[in-house]
């Protein structure tokens, strides 16, 4: 197993300035009324509505780190704001880490042809990115599971976007039926992340064991976990983001060891 705890050029990081502003600022916005977070912005408004879901991400993810007043100074600014929390950063740190770490996968398997399972996959954007810098020197076969239908159907466009709609298997099931039911697929790469955050321990060996059945014998499993935070009563009560199970480094390594990854 790895833990990257690189600090990267292209993560984004707070600065002294940043960092002295969160001491202030940091309880205030934990303690926003939803309301306020919720009237500040279509883009709260749609994060707030979405919560759990691919749709909630792409707003995050999308975001440039640029101050933006065509929707008006106010809007501008809240946007802004919430935008550069850490938790936000966080998570397109995290589609970096996540692509980087596919990338490196598909560079060190060092085979011709290579079959990708990406669950919980959203709109699969990580994946697709770099599965579609491979697209003409490999053969890549890429499946990608999500209950939501509206995500399946946002992931196939994404494909497509990336030109990369032929190689991409969409399917519309539960991580478990879809495991369950294709025993006798084996995946070079599994990919997982932004799910975890809401399965219980139990649960989560019993996953990580299905996903070691489906991997072939060189296979990498690629998943993470959110971890409490100073933001935590921003993300769960303000933003609503429900259920999440916070889990450091530590936790989800004595999570993984307890599975056949060992
Ligand atoms: C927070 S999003 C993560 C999307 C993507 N992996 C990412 O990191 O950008 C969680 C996704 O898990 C999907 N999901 C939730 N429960 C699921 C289940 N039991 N089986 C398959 N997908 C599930 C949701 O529909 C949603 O698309």
């Amino acid at each position: 197993m790895l833990i990257d705890t690189a600090i990267e050029q292209d993560y984004e990081v707070n600065g002294f300035v940043r960092n002295t502003a969160n001491f202030f600022l940091t309880p205030i916005l934990n303690r926003l009324p939803k309301r306020v977070f919720i009237g500040s912005s279509r883009k709260a408004k749609t994060v707030h509505e979405h919560v759990t879901t691919h749709t909630a991400l792409e707003v995050i993810y999308s975001f440039n780190n640029e101050l933006n007043f065509q929707k008006g100074v106010l809007e501008g600014l809240t946007t802004y704001f919430w935008q550069t929390t850490n938790s936000a950063k966080a998570l397109r740190n995290r589609l970096k880490l996540v692509k980087k770490e596919v990338d490196k996968a598909i560079s060190s398997l060092n085979k011709k042809k290579i079959t990708v399972l990406n669950l919980a996959c959203g709109s699969n954007v990580a994946v697709f990115e770099i599965v579609a810098k491979y697209k003409n020197i490999l053969s890549i076969d890429v499946f990608g599971v999500d209950r939501n239908e509206q995500a399946i159907i946002d992931a196939e466009k994404s494909a497509s976007g990336f030109g990369i709609g032929n190689l991409f298997k969409g399917c519309r099931n539960t991580i478990s039926g879809f495991l369950n039911e294709n025993k006798h697929l084996k995946f070079d790469i599994v990919e997982m992340v932004g799910f975890l955050d809401y399965v219980e321990d139990a649960k989560a060996i019993e996953l990580f064991n299905q996903i070691h059945s489906a991997l072939k014998e060189d296979g990498v499993f690629i998943t993470g976990n959110v971890s409490d935070n100073p933001e935590r009563r921003f993300i769960t009560e303000v933003v609503g983001w429900p259920r999440l199970i916070f889990r450091d480094e530590k936790d989800l390594a004595n999570l993984i060891s307890s599975s056949k990854f060992r």
